[in-house]
């Protein structure tokens, strides 16, 4: 295609890393677009929704160091894992003993379960999951000293994957002052706030976002961001939540996003 003359968007692994390809997210690095870009890699589905939430507070206070728990949804996997999970639930509620599946997709059955294990292993190991989100983390936010440790979780999710976040910054960023830096931040929402009158009677319970909500159509395009706490055992450190569509900004509307900020820099007619 690019011979033919297309400016291609890939959304796939291979090109990601190449020093030569642009890696971008539009929030992010629009700026790594420019008009000699005719081959634009699109990052992994994990990646896309940390570095949404790391870049403006990276603007705002120098992240050092990051710890990551993903929650990924089976579909991160493609459409046959997500058929799998379907098939495996009717058979769990039935006996957790007995639930087939294919193991050509998972190592273990994931209906009511969770696998510490997402793509494939590396010789130190950890997977290759998770060394993108540290490798295409540093490379679009543009900052190799950013230290990032990874575990990538696949949870019995359909569609949505959620991350817990562990930053520690070099300059003090308070969970109020986090917050309205996040609020503030393109393509981000911010749920977390008292949600007074619950059921469970807690007068301290907060919103958050779950997978779930990225069902919304008010909220499917965006990365939701909660439960943001400072880390009391870092002098400077916070915690939160946060939960994206890992088909839509995680892959095809990143896609989407990159071709219109190609267009909106004139470097392709629409
Ligand atoms: N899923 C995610 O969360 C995610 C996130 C970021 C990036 N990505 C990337 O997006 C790409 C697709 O992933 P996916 O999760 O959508 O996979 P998927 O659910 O397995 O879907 C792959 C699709 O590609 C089609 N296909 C495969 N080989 C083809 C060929 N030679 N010619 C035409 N069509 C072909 C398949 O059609 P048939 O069913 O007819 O075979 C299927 O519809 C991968 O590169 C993946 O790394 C995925």
């Amino acid at each position: 295609a690019q011979e033919a003359g297309a400016v291609c968007i890939d959304n796939g692994s291979d090109f990601r890393l190449d020093p030569a390809i642009p890696l971008i997210v539009p929030e992010v690095n629009p700026e790594a677009a420019t008009s000699e870009s005719r081959f634009i890699a699109s990052p992994n589905c994990s990646t896309i929704q940390l570095v949404m939430v790391l870049h403006p507070l990276h603007q705002a206070a120098r992240i050092r160091r990051v710890v990551v728990s993903t929650y990924q949804s089976v579909s991160g996997w493609g459409v046959r894992a997500y058929e799998d999970l379907l098939n495996q639930i009717p058979q769990a509620l039935k006996s957790l003993n007995k639930v087939s599946f294919d193991p050509t997709v998972f190592s273990s059955s994931v209906a009511f379960n969770c696998l510490p294990h997402v793509d494939k292993f590396t010789p130190d190991g950890y997977t290759k999951e998770e060394m993108k989100m540290v490798l295409e983390t540093q490379k679009i936010i543009g900052d190799e000293n950013i230290n990032i440790s990874p575990t990538a979780v696949r949870v019995p999710v359909l569609v949505g994957h959620g991350e817990s976040i562990n930053i520690e910054t070099e300059n003090r960023l308070s969970a109020s002052q986090a917050q309205e830096v996040l609020s503030a931040a393109p393509g981000i929402l911010v749920m977390d706030e008292l949600n007074k009158d619950n059921p469970r009677h807690d007068p301290l319970e907060r919103t958050y976002p779950v997978p779930l909500d990225i069902r919304k159509p008010e909220y499917q395009d965006l990365v939701l961001v909660g439960r943001i706490r400072e880390d009391s055992t870092l002098k400077n450190g916070l915690n939160l939540w946060c939960v994206a569509d890992n088909l839509r900004k995680g892959a095809a509307l990143n896609v989407v996003q990159v071709g219109e900020l190609l267009i909106k820099k004139g470097i392709i007619r629409p």
